[in-house]
């Protein structure tokens, strides 16, 4: 089958994506440090690590939103749950994926996302940043709790919202999992990962 290639990612979302993983992992690893997982930067350093990453994390998200607006491609992220594409998506994750089947999707510009992609990223985009975002800012601003009238809410100890903040890290850590795994699952092992660098992916002439 001929192949052509196609621009699909502009230098605005390559860098955000880029950042995003980047802090991300910082995140993980300062967090889980902090946590008394592992020990690499030593934990006062974890901790103002994990502040300036957690803060330059908000920053990004509120560019990105904004930008997102404004282009109007947050639509890309709206969940289809259309059998006929859903399926053969599911099928080929369990089964046609390790029998190196082609991939069901057909990606365009205004298309880029499957439909399994849509539903994640939309959980994580939606859900999961802002989740970890505002546990985080709790954590972070505990001091002024009782001034904010927050106790009543949470009580006197930080230790709730510390098991809702770690209970995300975990849900992170598994997508960043998945997420690696499969960025490398394209026609070659880098083939992904160089169209998230580049832009530019391959796909078949008749998408
Ligand atoms: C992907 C994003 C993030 C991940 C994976 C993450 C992960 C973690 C983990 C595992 C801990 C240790 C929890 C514990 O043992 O009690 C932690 C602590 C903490 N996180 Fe996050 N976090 C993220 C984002 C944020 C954000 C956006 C903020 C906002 C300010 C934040 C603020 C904090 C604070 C204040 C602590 C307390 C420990 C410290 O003083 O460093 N985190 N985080």
């Amino acid at each position: 089958m001929k192949e052509r290639k196609i621009y699909l990612y502009s230098g605005f979302e390559r860098l955000w994506h880029w950042l995003q993983a980047g802090f991300i992992i910082m995140l993980l690893l300062t967090g889980f440090e902090v946590h008394g997982v592992f020990k690499i930067f030593g934990f006062e350093e974890a901790h103002q690590l994990h502040i300036i990453f957690a803060w330059s994390l908000i920053v990004l998200t509120v560019i990105s939103i904004c930008w997102h607006v404004w282009t109007g491609n947050w639509k890309q992220y709206l969940p289809t749950f259309r059998k006929d594409k859903l399926l053969p998506m599911i099928r080929f994750y369990i089964w046609g994926i390790f029998r190196g089947e082609p991939h069901p999707g057909h990606r365009t510009k205004e298309e880029k996302l499957n439909p399994l992609q849509r539903i994640v990223y939309f959980g994580i985009l939606f859900f999961l940043i802002p989740y970890q975002i505002v546990t985080g800012l709790l954590y972070y601003y505990f001091p002024h709790w009782a001034k904010w009238g927050f106790v009543r809410i949470f009580g006197h100890t930080v230790k709730f919202v510390a098991v809702l903040h770690t209970i995300g890290a975990f849900l992170f850590l598994a997508y960043v999992i998945g997420h690696i795994y499969l960025s490398t699952t394209g026609e070659t092992f880098f083939s992904y990962i160089w169209s998230m660098i580049t832009g530019w992916e391959k796909v078949s002439e008749e998408e």
